[in-house]
């Protein structure tokens, strides 16, 4: 192990921009990146990169990890003339928004030398030697290149999130480096191992901004660690003395407090999710407007997962003179991207975790709950409020309530559903139980997800890859998602299940529900209605919307508001249609064929439900729901436009568990439909 990588300084950085336009030089930028800490540990950096094979990067949060490290090996020589460098993200508005800064420091368009790639969007050509992918992506990438050959180095970054793909990607990187720098050794790749000849040995690199870089380390054999130090300064955290019940309220008046009498500075306010952050915003930004005109003035940025990356580079901007920032955020400004400027923490010690809940038979759903973050968290959060000067911290929680925290939170494969990365692996010949991974997943689990894919007919029932198994893995989709839409070839009516599949892949929801206005909402609402529920609803505000193609963006926006429906998630929705409509052809799967403008609901809701014979449930005597294929007992959503709310049979999108467990996005199908349908799943369980 390395001990802190000092070297000198390097000013010469060369720039091998040759193949692209450059953008604006600008000394600033220059400036900053030869300020950041990483930068005297450069050649000490390169310099372990160039020796071993696998390198681990321990590094404080904002040191120039993610930006830095990438630009390093393509500087130093360490992907050869033309090799490409791959960078992985949990997040895709991360691996955006960093392929954008990175392309800046090298003076190049973002989409030539420097690029990237996410789920329904991608912005690299031949030149891309610098690629920020999301983990979802790269494991993409192994089916049709299963030793990445394209690439010289793979850095995974982020890797202590512990996110499921980081994990199995982690792992197959592992097998890949076998096979690919040992071809000839029988201990290290076996027989496989010849697949490798000829393609360059891989470089691994781990990056990670917590402690926890000893597990990676002898994950891969005792690799090297290379620490970075950050440029820290002290923090001084307050707890409350009492629980706070309404974190948002309390969030509130904190920042005004801080506002009115506390030092000067911007405030990081950590929220769970976009919900609570867009509603805290509304109301910080509602109570700026009655400030004096002489008081300073207040600015409101905001950042979580699904917000358009330009929009983040608000956030990066000088704060103006006499105005202080507030920026409210996910855990996302954890450790993916560091804001400059922030004196201030607010820390409501929450955060939205998805949970995969098991039933006590064998059945289970994923749920997203708000929940209590880690210790581990909690410090990263406060670190925040230190990274320029010295900083505050304002917890709200009691001290005790930070001593009950996790330690440091549970990785992802011990929690969530395993169907979609189990089938994704299946394609490239792997088995997740076979798979050599950091931290093995709960038996019960693997068995839920086999069940799935055996159920979607994705698998054969000695758990082999079927043939459709195989079409559903080519969808950037959940395997049920997919599923539907090539159920959707048998019914002659793709262009109808496209359209709902990809309002349900927008990253925001596409009806707005607000409880003290549902029926307000309801009338609005009326004339998309369909009387067998959510799904062809969708369907109908799909049709609409697009008869407004050739108004303007504020016609189209006007529209939405009027009918409360979320503009963002409609003009989402139809660039995802655009992506999976390429996948159809490439599946041969027409999605031209159409039932016909009137819709007949029958076949797109047949084809639906052969997808979602999982979530499906039936109407029990006493009046409430029972999971078909669980034991759970579900109630149909408040905000279901589902008619007949006592309907024999119905499937629906999700489960939401507040006090109760919710079925959201709800559609009645003919019980006889879903009976036979049980009927042809029942097969005996993979062995
Ligand atoms: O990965 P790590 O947390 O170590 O740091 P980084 O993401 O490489 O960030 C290094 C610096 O670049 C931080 O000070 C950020 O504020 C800055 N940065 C920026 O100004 N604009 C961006 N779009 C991204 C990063
Ligand atoms: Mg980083």
């Amino acid at each position: 192990m390395s001990k802190d990588a000092h070297s000198k300084p390097s000013g010469d950085m060369k720039r091998s921009n040759k193949h692209s336009k450059a953008a604006v030089h600008n000394p600033e930028i220059q400036r900053q990146r030869r300020a950041l800490p990483i930068t005297s540990g450069r050649d000490a950096i390169i310099e372990h990169i160039r020796n071993e094979d696998v390198v681990v990067i321990l590094g404080e949060t904002g040191s120039g990890k993610t930006t830095q490290v990438p630009q390093y090996i393509l500087e130093g020589g360490l992907a050869g003339d033309a090799g490409m460098i791959a960078i992985t993200q949990p997040r895709r508005v991360a691996a955006t928004s960093l392929a954008d800064r990175v392309a800046n420091e090298q003076e190049v368009r973002l989409g030539t030398q420097v690029g990237y790639s996410v789920r329904f969007d991608e912005k690299t050509s031949r030149s891309t030697r610098i690629k920020f992918v999301t983990d979802g992506m790269i494991m993409r990438e192994l089916m049709s290149d299963p030793l990445l050959s394209k690439y010289n180095v793979v850095i995974v970054d982020e890797a202590h999130e512990r996110t499921i793909r980081t994990d199995i990607f982690i792992a197959s990187l592992k097998t890949i480096q076998k096979q690919r720098n040992h071809p000839t050794d029988e201990d290290g790749g076996g027989k496989s191992a010849t697949k490798g000849a000829g393609i360059p040995p891989l470089k691994v690199i781990i990056m990670s901004a917590t402690m926890d870089a000893e597990k990676f380390s002898k994950f891969f054999d005792k690799a090297s660690i290379v620490y970075v130090k950050g440029r820290t300064h002290p923090v001084e955290i307050f707890h409350t003395s009492q629980h706070q019940a309404d974190y948002v309220e309390a969030a509130l008046k904190t920042f005004y407090q801080i506002h009115t009498d506390r030092p000067d500075g911007d405030v990081l306010i950590f929220l769970p999710g976009q919900e609570d952050i867009e509603s805290l915003a509304d109301t910080i930004r509602s109570f700026a407007k009655r400030l004096p005109h002489t008081a300073k003035q207040v600015l409101v940025c905001t950042m979580f997962a699904s917000q358009p990356a330009a929009q983040i580079e608000k956030v990066f901007k000088t704060t103006p003179a006499n105005t202080r920032k507030c920026i409210l955020a996910t855990n996302i400004a954890e450790t993916s991207i560091t804001i400059p400027g922030v004196v201030h923490v607010i820390d409501t010690g929450k955060h939205k975790q998805k949970r995969f809940l098991a039933g006590d038979t064998g059945g289970g759903f994923d749920t997203l709950l708000t929940r209590d973050i880690s210790q581990s968290s909690a410090m990263q959060r406060t670190g925040r409020a230190g990274r320029e000067s010295k900083g505050y911290c304002y917890r709200l929680y009691t001290e005790a309530a930070f001593k009950d925290m996790a330690r440091s939170l549970e990785p992802e494969i011990a929690r969530v559903g395993l169907a979609s990365p189990m089938l994704d692996l299946l394609c490239l010949d792997i088995e997740l139980e076979k798979l050599e991974l950091l931290d093995r997943p709960d038996e019960s689990n693997v068995v839920f997800a086999l069940k799935a894919l055996l159920f979607l007919g994705a698998i054969d029932a000695q758990k082999r890859i079927t043939p459709l198994g195989r079409k559903m893995a080519s969808f950037p989709l959940e395997p049920s998602h997919a599923r539907a839409i090539l159920a959707s070839k048998d019914h002659a009516c793709t262009r109808e299940v496209l359209d709902i599949i990809s309002v349900l892949s927008a990253s925001s929801k596409l009806f707005m529900d607000i409880t003290e206005k549902r029926d307000e909402i309801a009338e609005a609402r009326a004339k998309f209605k369909h009387s067998s529920g959510d799904h062809l609803t969708i369907l109908n505000v799909v049709r609409s919307y697009e008869q407004l193609a050739s108004e303007t963006d504020s016609a189209k926006k006007k529209w939405c508001r009027k009918h409360f429906l979320n503009e963002k998630s409609l003009a989402e929705a139809m660039a995802i249609r655009e992506q999976l409509r390429q996948v159809c052809t490439r599946c041969e799967v027409y999605w031209k064929v159409s039932i016909g403008e009137t819709v007949d609901g029958d076949p797109v809701l047949r084809s639906l439900a052969a997808a979602l014979i999982l979530n499906a449930a039936i109407l029990q005597p006493d009046g409430t729901y029972k999971q078909a294929m669980g034991h759970a007992k579900v109630k149909i959503h408040p905000g279901s436009l589902l008619t007949d709310k006592k309907a024999p049979a119905i499937i629906y999108d999700e489960l939401v568990y507040t006090t109760q467990i919710y079925a959201r996005g709800v559609s009645s199908i003919p019980k006889s439909d879903l009976m036979q349908m049980l009927a042809g799943a029942l097969k005996p369980a993979p062995q």
